[in-house]
């Protein structure tokens, strides 16, 4: 069995490439909705609806754990599909999303004030500040929506993406946060950028840092789990539709083991 990671489209692919880095002995497939993209200012039925296909599509394909790598998805869908589709044939499987792993970092290093930069429909859910909300010693709590990023890095303009990104960062340090998430799989590619910015005074938290170790923690965790994943090193990459700009992204992060369209 395979580890699956679900994204609306390649951004996922950051945080697949640290997993596959960090734990190489495993097979990966991972399912991006480019067809589909953005999820971020769909509305929350089509977005259950579109990411049930991709987990479906990839529990058939043999993952038997699947990554909502996405946080727009992991923010809208991921109680309702735990709740609903992991019976009957699908009993032994299991979903994990980005977003509670991401909570939890923030809160062991007791930030004070942060700002959640991510899609508005992730922001509009509330998940963060409803998952922050669950501990007593809590940072408060910014969220910003940002809808322009995500087209801008399938379509490779990084400049432009780079300098929205700084604009955070630096209205972030301006407001006295001390931490900025990067709530959106995409985003993480400019991790650096903001750091830049951040000058140490926000400590940017980047989920390619963070779901590795917490995988591997997972898994620890459920030997019931890990002991039926293959380790035949195998990575695969489906995209629901895919254009020339990808070939980069599907490079940098794969090698380029692309293995064809899925038409929806
Ligand atoms: N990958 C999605 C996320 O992490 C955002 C991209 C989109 O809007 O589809 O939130």
């Amino acid at each position: 069995m395979k580890i699956g990671f679900f994204d609306s489209g390649l951004g996922g692919l950051i945080i697949l490439k640290a997993v596959a880095k960090h734990l190489p002995q495993y097979d990966y497939e991972f399912y991006g909705d480019t067809a589909n993209l953005p999820y971020g200012d769909k509305s929350e039925a089509v977005i259950l609806a579109l990411t049930k296909q991709g987990i479906f599509h990839l529990f058939d394909r043999g993952c038997s754990l699947v990554i909502v790598a996405c946080n727009t998805a992991s923010a809208e869908t991921l109680r309702t599909l735990q709740d609903s589709i992991l019976t009957d044939k699908y009993q032994d499987h299991r979903i994990l999303g980005v977003i509670i792993p991401t909570v939890e970092e923030v809160i062991e290093a007791r930030s004070k004030r942060v700002c959640v930069l991510a899609t508005k429909r992730t922001i509009d859910s509330g998940k963060y500040e409803r998952e922050f909300a669950k501990f007593t010693e809590r940072p408060e709590v910014i969220g910003v929506a940002e809808s322009r990023l995500v087209p801008l890095i399938e379509s490779n303009e990084d400049e432009a993406a780079a300098r929205i990104i700084k604009e955070h960062v630096i209205r972030a340090r301006a407001e006295n946060c001390d931490a900025l998430i990067l709530g959106c799989t995409h985003f993480s590619l400019f991790k650096d950028v903001a750091r830049e910015v951040g000058w140490g005074v926000v400590t940017i938290y980047s989920q390619d840092e963070i779901i590795p170790q917490k995988i591997e923690n997972y898994l620890a965790r459920h030997p019931e789990i890990t002991s039926k994943l293959s380790n035949t090193g195998k990575r695969e990459i489906v995209l629901t539709e895919h254009k020339p700009t990808y070939d980069r992204l599907t490079a940098e992060f794969l090698g380029g083991v692309y293995m064809g369209e899925e038409n929806q």
